[in-house]
């Protein structure tokens, strides 16, 4: 198990994280264990962050999984809101400014942007990551490259 890094940046080196996830999943590859502490490794170090954790697919609707943050809506219908948007289109989505993507759902207030990856298994989106911050415009591009590797071995190592 890596230790705390108490130096919260804007963006982690990949390495740190992805070399984090693959340890993780050497121990239990379950998504409730490892997505639990992805969504906790993720606001350990990533600074400005309200709320990071995952939807996993289930009925043909995203359902709440394992988060770090305040309590959230629990289902989201297909191509609603942010997450369901990037399952409905199979893509990341990053939003500069929530109050300004139709359809937003708010379930922190505080929320001001957010990106939401998808986690796939073969073509299928078993899964999304999402991650909120009370800063307008928090995700780089650089944010949503090293993200896209955390989903990407996220992806292949899981399971559900
Ligand atoms: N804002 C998301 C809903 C989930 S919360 O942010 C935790 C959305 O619009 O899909």
């Amino acid at each position: 198990m890596m230790t705390k890094n108490d130096t919260k940046t804007g963006t982690p080196a990949d390495s740190y994280l992805k070399e984090a996830v693959l340890s993780l999943a050497e121990e239990d590859p379950w998504y409730v264990p490892l997505f639990s502490n992805v969504s906790a490794l993720i606001m350990e170090n990533m600074k400005d962050l309200n709320w990071a954790g995952f939807y996993v697919v289930r009925d043909g609707e995203l359902v709440l999984g394992p988060f770090q943050g305040k309590s959230a809506c629990i289902h989201i219908r297909y191509g609603k809101g942010v997450c369901g948007t990037a399952w409905k289109e199979d893509r990341t989505v990053r939003v500069e400014n929530v109050h300004d993507f139709p359809g937003h759902i708010a379930c922190d207030s505080a929320s001001n942007s957010e990106i939401v990856l998808p986690i796939r298994k073969g073509n299928e989106i078993k899964a999304v990551l999402d991650i909120d911050s009370p800063v307008f415009g928090r995700f780089s591009e650089a944010d949503e490259s090293m993200l896209q590797r955390i989903a990407d071995v996220l992806s292949e190592v899981v399971h559900f």
